[in-house]
């Protein structure tokens, strides 16, 4: 299709976007999205794209659901904003909520606006109250593009490169990523290797007395939808109770229901000392936060850290809706019966077709991994996917180190309908006839 194709209406508007926009800024479907609805958007043109990106695990309660809409209306008739000048009584009914729906332990809540945000603040927060300076990070992470979230990031190349220097007393671990390492199939010898190298660090780079933090994903997200294996946050939490080191678990994308419990780390059964969240957390709106412990939070002395935007009436009022909504439509169960459903099937599926290397994850954040013909990993593959499922309007994205990994991530509350025409949307492109 050509500019001079008058019938697409996009095709203006992306000129436009082309011509002031900066170019940084990659977009994954070259559609203009002019509204959305559950769990489809709707370009310019009327056309409806089946969503199994939620914004990046954000929309988890589908695209403005009438409860978050309304939550945001009635909001933004009373207060929009004061800053830390006042108290607010959104930030402070979400604070309460916040506590009673993560791990039992953490009792003590802060607001931001983005998720990199919220790792700064939280590694702030060790490095304060510990007075240690390194951390503890894992290959294959993504905790953000700021500065401090960049160093602390190991999913991609082009994530860091041209930004050197980068903070400091980052010591990164191996993740226990058992389809690509030399123990698959022994999964307690894949976790052996990975804490072995932790204990590596500790006697050829830095004491484990210097380490405020060990931050991890429990499931690799930007990283290729790897899954922590049973038992190693578990292993984590006694490294880290044997040297004074803090535990923050980065539930940035893994959060709100997305893994079949409301956040990721109940599948360990371990309490963290720092929780993070963002994206699920307010429908769409921007927060992102992190909970900890009253007897951390309170050595942090009031004022060393804050912002400006950060916990905003609207957004905390969106918040306070979505997690209603997740609760009273039961999304968490939701996304674990159909997540477990969809993974059965493309297992059984993959049996077939040998480019398919790995179906894995938790709930409804599953990840797809392709080889190609020597079983090395095929970007190429997964491109070629995402591209036969876009021409079908169903809306994938790639992840893992090479791009390797088609992860879909509808909304928890998608109906049977759409998940059934999707997975053999997915099949057909799976094909690759
Ligand atoms: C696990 C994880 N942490 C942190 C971030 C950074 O969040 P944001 O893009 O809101 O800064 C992301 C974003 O994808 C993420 O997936």
């Amino acid at each position: 299709m050509v500019m001079t194709d008058t019938t697409n209406k996009n095709l203006a508007y992306l000129a436009m976007d082309d011509e002031y926009v900066n170019p940084v800024l990659a977009r994954s479907a070259r559609i203009v999205a002019h509204r959305a609805k559950g769990s489809y958007i709707y370009d310019m043109n009327g056309d409806a794209y089946l969503d199994f990106t939620t914004g990046i695990a954000v929309n988890n309660v589908g695209h403005c659901h009438p409860r978050v809409v309304e939550a945001i209306k009635q909001q933004c008739e009373q207060l929009i904003h004061t800053s830390v000048v006042t108290h607010h009584e959104r930030y402070i009914e979400l604070a309460k909520k916040v506590v009673e729906i993560t791990p039992k332990t953490l009792n003590s809540a802060f607001f931001a606006n983005s998720g990199a945000e919220a790792v700064e603040g939280a590694v702030k927060l060790a490095r304060y109250v510990t007075n240690r300076p390194a951390v503890i990070n894992f290959r294959g992470s993504f905790h953000g593009r700021t500065f401090m979230t960049m160093a602390l990031t190991t999913s991609k190349l082009y994530y860091r490169e041209n930004y050197e220097p980068l903070p400091g007393s980052i010591h990164t671990s191996m993740f226990p990523y058992e389809y690509r390492s030399h123990f698959r199939g022994d999964t307690k010898a894949v976790i052996k290797e990975s804490l072995d190298y932790m204990d590596m660090l500790f006697h050829q780079f830095v004491s484990p007395n210097q380490v405020a933090a060990i931050l991890i994903e429990p499931i690799l997200g930007e990283g290729g939808y790897v899954p922590a294996p049973e038992g190693f946050i578990k292993a984590l939490r006694a490294i880290c109770d044997e040297h004074g080191i803090m535990l923050i678990i980065d539930e940035v994308q893994t959060g709100f229901g997305r893994t079949g419990k409301m956040f990721c780390i109940e599948h360990d059964n371990v309490e963290p000392d720092i929780l993070i969240m963002a994206k699920g957390i307010a429908g769409g709106m921007p927060l992102s936060g992190f909970v900890s412990r009253r007897d951390i939070t309170s050595k942090w002395l009031p004022g060393r850290h804050g912002s400006t935007f950060g916990g905003n009436p609207v957004s905390c009022a969106a918040a306070l809706a979505t997690i209603d909504v997740i609760q009273e439509e039961k999304l968490v169960e939701r996304a674990a019966t159909l997540g477990d459903d969809m993974q059965k099937r493309f297992k059984k599926f993959a049996e077939k077709h040998k480019h398919i290397g790995e179906v894995r994850g938790r709930g409804l954040m599953i990840g797809i991994e392709f080889n190609d013909e020597n079983g090395e990993p095929s970007k190429e593959i997964a491109d070629q996917v995402a591209a036969k499922c876009m021409e079908q309007k169903l809306i994938v994205l790639t992840c893992g180190n090479r791009g390797q990994v088609i992860r879909l991530i509808p909304p928890l509350n998608i109906s049977d309908a759409d998940a059934e025409k999707a997975c053999e949307i997915l099949e057909k492109a799976m094909t690759l006839k």
